[in-house]
């Protein structure tokens, strides 16, 4: 069988991540989805950066469009981020030149995703995203594939590891937000934009994602009533934990009689409840259906490694020849929807 032959833009974290896994693991990977995975060529602003992996085997393209559409690539790994520009692009320019797309960004997809899949689905073509939701839990594969068989009724999560690192900091050590906060920015946590973290918009990102997959609708980033950390307190902290609670950047996705609700904001969460005991930079997804009831993910949701390992399972899928869309996946539609169903567990 022919290889699968990648064109990767975005050397960062995550891209060198891809590399690794690639290198480290070609064996295993061919044995699994029946193909070499070969990268044929990649890109990145900066020719001259030492990236701690050797890149010599591949193509350099400095421009990602080029990338993107050479005729030795058969899938665009878009692992730069940003949602206009070379991002938007060159993940546009590969859905016109018959490629597929595996992309971890959440902020192009949740403002674009919705055109993006409708260029792809006029292509012929899959545009997959595992990693832009949660990072390293396979989130989306166990919405479309694993729980498959039921009308879902509500997702929620804590999907921003960075504010939950600073709620959980608060409540360990006593200090306030704004020390926190400093403390973030000096270990690298924060995104370019400190505001997506904090200001609840890159787990608004994932939430509309998250819940256009689950309940079958475009992607609607605008409808996420979004609210920050940035005002939680340590009273509010201590308050919430003398009545047996504990504060999380929490999503909550949906139906309800007037349609789909998306709510991105600081929530009280019982102290002895899977989302109460949620640490650090974890992230946690809980999935609730009328078949399964309730499941509970768990996991890291950011890094090299977790990230990578998420984009890779979209390269394998892609490499065993799965075509299987996620967005406008038939779903019940809201407007024949069950009555809401609001109570909490
Ligand atoms: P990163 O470390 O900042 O790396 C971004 C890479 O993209 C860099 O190699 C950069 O080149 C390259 N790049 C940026 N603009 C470019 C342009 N115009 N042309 C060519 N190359 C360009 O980012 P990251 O953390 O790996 O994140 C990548 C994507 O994954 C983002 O969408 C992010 O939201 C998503 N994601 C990340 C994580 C995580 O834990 N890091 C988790 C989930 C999702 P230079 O190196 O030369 O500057
Ligand atoms: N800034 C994000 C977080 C990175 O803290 O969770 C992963 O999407």
């Amino acid at each position: 069988t022919e290889p699968l032959r990648l064109g990767i833009a975005g050397l960062g974290t995550v891209g060198t991540g891809v590399i690794k896994i690639i290198r480290r693991q070609a064996a295993l990977l061919e044995a699994r989805t029946g193909r070499t995975i070969q990268i044929s060529a990649v890109s990145a602003r900066d020719a001259s950066k030492d990236r701690g992996v050797p890149l010599g085997d591949y193509a350099w393209e400095t421009d990602p469009v080029a990338l993107a559409t050479r005729d030795d690539v058969d899938v665009f790994v878009e692992l730069m981020g940003g949602h206009e520009g070379a991002a938007k692009d060159a993940t546009e320019a590969a859905l016109a030149a018959g490629k597929d797309v595996v992309t971890a960004n959440k902020a192009l997809l949740a403002i674009h995703g919705q055109a993006l899949a409708e260029q792809a689905e006029a292509a012929g073509r899959v545009i997959r995203f595992e990693a832009a939701v949660a990072g390293g839990i396979p989130v989306i594969k166990s919405l479309t594939e694993g729980l498959a068989g039921n009308d879902v009724t509500r997702v929620m999560g804590v999907m921003n590891g960075t504010c939950n690192y600073i709620l959980t900091q608060m409540e360990a050590t006593g200090q306030g937000y704004n020390a926190l906060f400093e403390e973030c920015d000096r270990l690298g946590y924060l995104e370019a934009d400190p505001n997506l973290d904090v200001g609840g918009i890159d787990a608004g990102h994932k939430l509309a994602l998250l819940a256009s997959i689950a309940f079958g609708t475009k992607p609607a980033f605008d409808n996420v009533q979004l609210e920050g950390i940035q005002r939680i307190s340590l009273d509010d902290i201590r308050h919430a934990a003398d009545m047996g609670y504990r504060i999380k950047l929490l999503g909550v996705a949906q139906r309800t009689a007037r349609g789909l609700e998306q709510r991105m904001s600081p929530c009280l969460v019982p102290a002895n409840s899977p989302l109460g005991q949620l640490e650090g930079g974890t992230n946690m997804v809980v999935i609730e259906g009328d078949a399964v009831e309730q499941i509970v993910l768990r996991g890291p949701g950011a890094g090299e490694g977790p990230t990578a390992s998420a984009v890779m399972g979209d390269i394998c899928d892609i490499a065993r020849g799965f075509r299987i869309a996620t967005f406008g996946q038939p779903a019940t539609s809201l407007e024949e929807a069950a009555p809401a169903q609001t109570s909490l567990p």
